[in-house]
């Protein structure tokens, strides 16, 4: 059966990657999470999606050029006002550090996709941390590391030859099939309109596919039936609905 994984947590009805909307996704009953990383000033592992925090949080600049405890003053943007199901309590988000989501995850016992965010910046020594991260506050939880730079995924091969693996892509990569055997590389995650190209055509015993970020009905019922591996969605609720309809 396919799996549904809350995109940011439930990205789509709640700010995105906040420990609020995990436990909102959890609370729709998705069987994974995926969430974004990178490293602060300070060498802290922080759950944001972008490399500035403008977006998504009353300040300017990028997360890099922050110690962890500046950006922990930092409160929700307005547009998150916007919100059809807004609350004043949202005000009380922060950006969550790793091991805040990991706590949250391993206690609800669902599946986790950490994003490593080292396309832009590289963050030497994040994935040593990430590894550290996930053994000490969630050992018994089911971890994807996943980026869209190879080198990333390599270096936690090195330190880790157990580790699952996703290799995000957006676009073609004629030497796919080379870097998943060479590197061991578990899974693809694969922009959806991707989907239907030659390329993933896989062997299951080369690598699973997951699909993001799906939110329309039909796309989501087009790769339900299909049987990908993972939908990775904003509406965890809808996918989780039509899931059980089929
Ligand atoms: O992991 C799937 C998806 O999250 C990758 O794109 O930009 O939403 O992080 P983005
Ligand atoms: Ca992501």
């Amino acid at each position: 059966m396919t799996k549904i994984y809350g995109h940011r947590g439930s990205k789509g009805y709640f700010p995105e990657n906040t420990l609020l909307s995990f436990h909102e996704a959890i609370k729709a009953g998705v069987d994974g999470i995926e969430l974004d990383v990178h490293f602060t000033k300070d060498q802290q592992l922080v759950v944001i999606h972008d490399e500035t925090v403008d977006r998504t949080f009353n300040g300017t600049g990028y997360v890099k050029d922050y110690n962890l405890h500046e950006l922990k003053s930092l409160k929700l943007n307005q547009s998150f006002q916007s919100y059809s199901n807004y609350q004043s309590s949202w005000e009380l988000e922060r950006i969550p550090m790793l091991e805040e989501a990991l706590d949250v995850l391993e206690t609800a016992k669902v599946e986790l996709n950490i994003e490593l965010k080292t396309v832009m910046f590289n963050y030497p020594g994040i994935e040593q941390k990430v590894l550290d991260c996930v053994k000490k506050y969630a050992p018994s939880l089911s971890v994807t590391y996943s980026s869209f730079h190879l080198p990333t995924l390599v270096r936690i091969r090195e330190l880790d030859p157990a580790a699952e693996l996703g290799f995000l892509i957006q676009h073609p990569i004629p030497s796919l099939h080379d870097y998943l055997r060479q590197f061991k590389i578990d899974k693809v995650h694969a922009d959806k309109a991707l989907f239907r190209h030659p390329l993933l055509n896989l062997d299951v015993e080369l690598a699973d596919v997951r699909v993001w970020t799906v939110n329309k009905a039909n796309d989501l019922v087009d790769f339900l039936q299909a049987g990908v591996d993972t939908v990775i969605t904003d509406y965890p609720d809808r996918a989780l609905r039509l899931r059980n309809e089929l």
